[in-house]
């Protein structure tokens, strides 16, 4: 996996690969990045705090204009698909997350005419590190820049979201396309899911290195399993509502205490107790983690980070052998900060913050250790915290 698409000899391979696909230039290009988790895991769709950060890999966006109401795709990983802009009809693949972005447009009363759009993408898919945001994102920017529409980022990481949740069907919350479309170099983002607030808070003290080790363990896989977490999430905070634990107008688990817990074990089964529990308890760490980054305060970053960990495999059950693995090899190094998993779980990527003068040594311990005992060695990779979604100049 190469870094972000950068400098104009890029962007220029990526026009001359438009040129190739569609016979004339691009008019307009957008970069949209992934993002990692800080903590806030599971958090979103329950209206609660999360705090990521862009990183630098992205999704690289080409786009013209074309003839009628047709909108031809070409992805340099996936091939070649189409669709009628004025009537999206779900296809059950990639094309998908680009059918939906026009769908939210033309929900929000913005028509567009026929498009020609290159994709090209630095974000590996199925790793936990948002490909599919990046790609939402990207090709909201571009379309956005082509028929200009005049939406600012965040509401077009609105409509990402809004295409990726309605239309896809995902039922995600806002946490991936926030964290693309607004990132800030050196910073993450303190998002607030419910009144969608976000505040920066930059990264203090010497910044330790962020390595991210991936899994091989595709997430995508286990979409169904993301789907029972949110039922789950459903389920109890119905079990509170109907229990009086909290009050007839609360949306979401955001709302229940955790002294509410005692009450609750004694109106739903376990297994749905857990799941609250690793709400309100990740909840509460997001405001200490971003103290703790602000302060350069490493030591309660890494215990919360094992919090963390701990909490997304005991309570949300969403962690599994080669994730713990990854997590249990890199704190067993002198200069390891803290470890978890990032993104949805099920497989994807652990991030792991190391202090700069140990990281190559911690890459080469995770990737023996995890080929000991699981034959094969996972990529692992340095990433920034960076700049968010953005339009490019074209040469
Ligand atoms: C996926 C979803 C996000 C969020 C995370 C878990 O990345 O797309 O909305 O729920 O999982 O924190």
């Amino acid at each position: 996996m190469a870094g972000a698409f950068a400098g104009s000899e890029e962007i220029d391979r990526a026009a001359r690969a438009f040129h190739r696909a569609f016979g004339r230039a691009p008019e307009v290009a957008a970069r949209a990045p992934g993002r990692v988790n800080w903590i806030g895991e599971h958090t979103d769709y329950e209206e609660g705090l999360v705090l990521p950060s862009a990183i630098d890999r992205d999704t690289l966006v080409l786009g013209a204009h074309g003839p009628g109401d047709s909108l031809e795709v070409e992805s340099e990983a996936l091939g070649r698909a189409g669709f009628r802009c004025t009537a999206p009809r779900r296809a059950g693949a990639w094309i998908d997350y680009v059918q939906g972005v026009v769908w939210a447009l033309s929900e929000r009363g913005h028509e567009l005419g026929g498009a020609s759009l290159w994709i090209g993408s630095r974000v590996p898919a199925g790793a936990g590190l948002s490909s599919s945001a990046a790609l939402g994102v990207g090709v909201a920017f571009a379309l956005d820049a082509l028929f200009g529409l005049g939406l600012d980022a965040r509401e077009l990481a609105l409509v990402a979201h809004r295409g990726e949740n309605a239309f896809v069907g995902i039922g995600c919350g806002i946490l991936d396309p926030f964290a693309s479309a607004l990132g800030r170099a050196g910073s993450a983002l303190r998002i607030d899911c419910r009144d969608q607030s976000v505040r920066e808070v930059r990264l203090g003290g010497d910044v330790p290195v962020l390595l991210v080790a991936h899994s091989g363990v595709e997430r995508r896989l286990a979409e169904g399993g993301y789907r029972e977490r949110v039922d789950d999430c459903r389920a109890a905070f119905a079990a509170a509502r109907q229990g009086g634990l909290v009050p007839a107008s609360a949306t979401a688990l955001r709302d229940l205490r955790s002294e509410d817990l005692e009450a609750l074990a004694r109106l739903v089964e376990p297994r749905l107790l857990r799941r609250a529990r690793h709400v309100i308890s990740e909840n509460a760490r997001v405001d200490r983690m971003a103290s703790a980054l602000e302060a350069g305060d490493l030591e309660t970053v890494g215990q919360l980070l094992g919090q963390g960990q701990a909490s997304l495999r005991d309570d949300f059950e969403v962690s599994v052998a080669e994730l713990d693995l990854l997590c249990e090899l890199a704190d067993a190094e002198p200069g390891a900060i803290g470890s978890r998993l990032t993104g949805a779980g099920f497989g994807g990527c652990t991030l792991h913050l190391v202090r700069a003068e140990a990281a190559d040594e911690v890459a080469a311990r995770i990737q023996s250790g995890f080929e000991a005992r699981f034959g094969r060695r996972p990529e692992v990779h340095r990433l920034r915290p960076s700049d968010g979604a953005a339009l490019l100049e074209l040469g």
